[in-house]
């Protein structure tokens, strides 16, 4: 049979062919729609174009999109209460006589303040019996009610969620240890900034994303790491799994119990010797290369407090964190720990931690454990945490105010051994196991009668 010469060009099959296909039919709709009504077609063209471009906005930035466009939502919120707010009231037993008048609403996103002014025999108890009512009457995820002077309740709605997008960890921006460092991002799109210094708990169940917290304050300290300006101290009993993918970022590291408490009580000799050192000297350390800022950062704390076999390095243990956590502070020792259940069984040195990070919790009685009762009744609901959003909790700020939600950064395996290679620490130290602990006599009775009397 003759060669004919469109046999020399292949036919495309498979995937390829199917694409080229539909690119055809597409591109001959196109033509003839443009055709017969290109005006409607560039619209749709650039409707589309301009949804394309919110989308990628809204799920690759989703803080500077929350930023950008809340007061636009937080206005069509606000018009949604004040249309509904007598329907809502009636429904949720707070207008049985008249409805409370709604005298203000505001709010930046995602938070809408509503300012009401109770009934004449109402007061902000009937409106914190109603909550769960009103909030998920409004479609709101959360709602907090307080008392706004003498006679208003002040209700605020949390309409949007700006932390549902997971987003990676970084570096701290340089060596400098000046008050806090950047973890992650808080609900209402600002940095969450830890401050360095106090001692942190960091508590959460399984899979709560205590390892994201763990590795954000690592990173964020990285660069001051590098420099020799402070050094971390790594502390993992359930096998060195965590810390071993960062192991460079360590000046001392411990996966069992002695060599923790080889690490923690020659941190107390440092810690004690600094501080004999600045007797009358100064009262505050401030990090440089001869005296570091030491950080002992511990991946499950109740491996050495509460699980660990061996009671008298369980005791030389806690005996360490619990001076390094009581006069650690001004002589810049800090401990960072994280832990799954904060009972006082469990950990009976909580309260010596002075800042804590609350992520999902088991039930509300550990979220109050953890960040207080009162913070569990203005908005800790670290129980409330869904399981699909690893890394979010609460925070109590600074200044007293409510809790906040947060969210840390997440960092990989692969980022985590990239940083520690980039940032590795320039001094590490070996130790030994513990140093068994040296037996006291006990000091003999004296005999009956033969004392001074
Ligand atoms: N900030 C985050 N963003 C997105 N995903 C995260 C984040 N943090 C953790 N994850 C995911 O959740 C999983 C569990 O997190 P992680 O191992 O940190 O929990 P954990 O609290 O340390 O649990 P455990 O106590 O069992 O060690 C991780 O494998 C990871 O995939
Ligand atoms: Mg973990």
């Amino acid at each position: 049979m003759p060669l004919h010469a469109s046999h020399l060009v292949a036919e495309p099959v498979g995937p390829a062919g199917a694409f080229r296909r539909w690119a055809g039919h597409f591109c001959l709709v196109l033509g003839v729609g443009w055709l017969a009504w290109p005006w409607t077609l560039l619209a749709l063209a650039t409707a589309a174009l301009l949804g394309g471009l919110l989308l990628a906005w809204a799920l690759g930035l989703p803080a500077s999109f929350a930023r950008r466009t809340g007061s636009v939502r937080v206005l069509v919120w606000r018009r949604r209460v004040r249309r509904d707010w007598h329907a809502v009231c009636a429904r949720c037993g707070l207008a049985e006589r008249e409805t409370p008048q709604l005298r203000r609403s505001r709010g930046s996103f995602p938070y809408v303040q509503l300012r009401v002014r109770p009934t004449l025999g109402q007061t902000s108890r009937d409106f914190e019996v109603a909550a769960d009512a009103l909030r998920s009457a409004f479609g709101a995820a959360r709602i907090r009610i307080e008392p706004d002077g003498p006679t208003d309740v002040l209700v605020t709605l949390t309409v949007g969620d700006t932390l549902g997008i997971p987003f990676a960890a970084a570096t701290g921006a340089s060596p400098e240890l000046v008050g806090s460092v950047a973890l992650g991002r808080r609900e209402d799109g600002q940095a969450w900034r830890l401050p360095i210094g106090p001692h942190t708990l960091v508590a959460g169940c399984s899979g709560a994303g205590k390892g994201s917290v763990f590795w954000s304050f690592a990173f964020a300290l990285a660069p001051a790491v590098r420099t020799g300006h402070a050094q971390l101290h790594g502390i993992d009993l359930k096998g060195g799994m965590e810390i071993a993918m960062g192991r460079q970022l360590f000046t001392m590291s411990a996966t069992d119990a002695a060599q923790a408490v080889a690490v923690l009580e020659h941190l107390v000799d440092l810690m004690r010797a600094r501080a004999e050192a600045y007797a009358g000297r100064v009262r505050s350390h401030t990090p440089s290369l001869v005296e570091p800022l030491h950080v002992v950062m511990i991946d499950e704390l109740a491996a050495l407090t509460a699980y660990c076999s061996e009671r008298d390095l369980q005791r030389r243990a806690e005996t360490a964190i619990n001076l390094l956590c009581s006069q650690g502070r001004a002589p810049g020792f800090m401990v960072f720990a994280c832990l799954q259940d904060p009972r006082k069984e469990v950990i009976p040195s909580r309260g010596l931690f002075t800042q804590m990070v609350g992520l999902r919790l088991k039930d509300q009685s550990e979220a109050s454990m953890v960040l207080g009762e009162t913070a569990v009744l203005s908005g800790a609901l670290c129980h409330r945490i869904p399981r699909d959003m690893p890394g979010t909790g609460y925070v109590l700020p600074e200044d007293g105010g409510h809790p906040i939600r947060v969210r840390a950064g997440f960092a990989t395996d692969d980022a985590i051994r990239e940083v520690a290679e980039q940032f590795a620490t320039p001094s590490h130290v070996q130790l030994r196991g513990a140093v068994p602990a040296p037996v006291t006599k006990r000091p003999q009775r004296a005999r009956a009668g033969g004392g001074a009397s």
